[in-house]
């Protein structure tokens, strides 16, 4: 069978690493290469894209293209190379130190670089004087028409350019939407787990805070109207409650803007990964079943594009957009014009939904092998609840409560699982580990992660 660019890209990797190929060493062009495996050109680039984009090759242009010569491989580092202590880590060591099934990180193996390289340079090149000025506090303009589009051919809402603000994600956005409509004797409700971040930014700057139970359907609403029905806030992750990655069901959906219109209440609809659906069409999102107006709408890049990006958006209920101006004049300064700029041409050229259709096939793979892998290695001591989507997985206990030791366990082995009764903060707590797979290459990588900590995690299950 012919090889995709996947297998090309592994060949290339595990060579590298292997030692068989060294830094320095020259690659075939992609032309001579494709000819050689009767590929077509496009998987080979691919392939040299991915691996230009992970710094094992470098490309030099019409003198072709190297292994990266700065590449620091294992066996090369002797005691005295170490003692400089200024050489780069391996590409090895460098995935290894920033650890493995940490929830929320997208495929980056699967970026389309050379793509975005190409337009980083096309947006520094066209940087215009008053574009290296202040940034715009709500955003550049271009990039707000290109959010408004994806999001009403998209995701069904129908807002305008001028309705969605640009910030530098989760706690940006949430910050801006609290500075502009919340006052400090304003009641907030947050899921119950939830959001470990989102609790703690809460805890620090809402002095009302209260939480709501989440079961298999999402956000108990009936609870919230037993006994917080006069929050004036509500923050939920709908697509996929965040951590259990259920879904919140239509009747409550209709429960909970039901209630918002009612109580002139603000929903912040968190849709932090609500793009990554396998099982079903993508879900409507609340905010596209508003009829009232009270959905805030909270996206971001980070699981779309990369973390490191720091764009995200709000989208505003049109009848609060000049209170969101007149506070972002205050207290926002405005994202990197540059970035702004080529995620824009990202947008606009098509990469954006390209990528997207590809993650969410490699996101279910990927899934399903870390499934299959937590079965063979552990046998019936998890077990996973049927989701559908998103981008982590939560491993049930199937006894014990010791999900914080296993978590610590699994940490110390570098894979970087959080502990699911952490996420708790009232009762009924559920014991478990959350866990992300979009970095998995392969189904013997999952299970060779998950063999690390296995004798010691036996032992604390008991
Ligand atoms: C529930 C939830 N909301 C939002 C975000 C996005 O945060 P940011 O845009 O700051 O990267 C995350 C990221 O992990 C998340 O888990």
């Amino acid at each position: 069978m012919k090889p995709g660019y996947h297998e090309i890209y592994s060949r290339y990797r595990d060579n590298i690493a292997r030692g068989v190929l060294k830094p320095g060493d020259r690659v075939p062009a992609i032309r001579v290469l494709a000819a050689q495996l009767k590929v077509a050109r496009k998987t080979v680039e691919t392939a040299y894209a991915i691996l230009v984009g992970e710094g094992y090759l470098v490309s030099a242009g019409a003198r072709g293209t190297r292994v990266n010569p700065d590449l620091l491989l294992p066996a090369e580092s002797g005691p005295e190379a170490q003692a400089t202590g200024t050489l780069p880590e391996s590409l090895i060591t460098q995935r290894e130190r920033a650890g493995f099934l940490r929830p929320g990180v997208p495929s980056l193996d699967a970026f389309p670089y050379k793509k975005w390289l190409l337009l980083a340079g096309q947006a520094t090149r066209a940087m215009r004087h008053e574009e290296m000025l202040n940034p715009p506090v709500m955003g550049w303009y271009p990039l707000r028409q290109a959010i408004a589009r994806y999001l009403n051919i998209s995701r069904g809402l129908s807002c305008t350019a001028e309705q969605v603000l640009i910030t530098s994600g989760y706690s940006g956005s949430l910050r801006l939407i609290l500075d502009t409509l919340a006052s400090r004797s304003d009641k907030v409700v947050f899921e119950d787990p939830g959001y470990f971040m989102g609790q703690q930014l809460l805890k620090r700057t809402v002095p009302r805070l209260h939480t709501v139970p989440v079961d298999r359907s999402g956000l108990d609403t009936d609870y919230l109207l037993r006994h917080h029905r006069d929050a004036r806030f509500a923050i939920v992750t709908p697509s996929h409650q965040s951590p259990l990655a259920v879904t919140l069901s239509l009747p409550r959906k209709q429960q909970l803007l039901d209630w918002a219109g009612q109580n002139a209440s603000w929903i912040i609809e968190d849709d932090y990964d609500g793009e990554f659906h396998y099982t079903r069409k993508v879900l409507p999102s609340l905010k596209s079943l508003d009829q009232h107006d009270r959905v805030i709408f909270m996206g971001t890049f980070s699981k779309t594009i990369m973390p490191s990006l720091r764009i995200g958006y709000v989208v505003m209920p049109a009848s609060t957009v000049d209170a969101f101006t007149d506070c972002a004049e205050i207290v926002a300064s405005g994202q990197p014009i540059l970035t702004q700029k080529i995620l824009t041409a990202f947008l606009n050229e098509g990469h954006f939904f390209r990528h997207l259709k590809k993650m969410r096939a490699l996101y279910q793979t990927r899934r399903d092998w870390m499934i299959a892998a937590l079965r063979e290695v552990y046998g019936d001591r998890f077990f996973t609840e049927q989701n559908d989507g998103g981008m982590h997985i939560v491993a049930f206990l199937t006894r014990g409560s010791a999900d914080r030791e296993v978590a610590r366990c699994w940490q110390q082995h570098q894979l970087q699982v959080n502990a699911l009764s952490e996420w708790y903060r009232g009762s009924g707590r559920r014991y478990g580990l959350v866990m992300g797979y979009n970095n998995v290459r392969t189904y013997q990588e999952a299970v060779e992660l998950l063999e690390r900590p296995k004798q010691q995690t036996l032992e604390i299950m008991g």
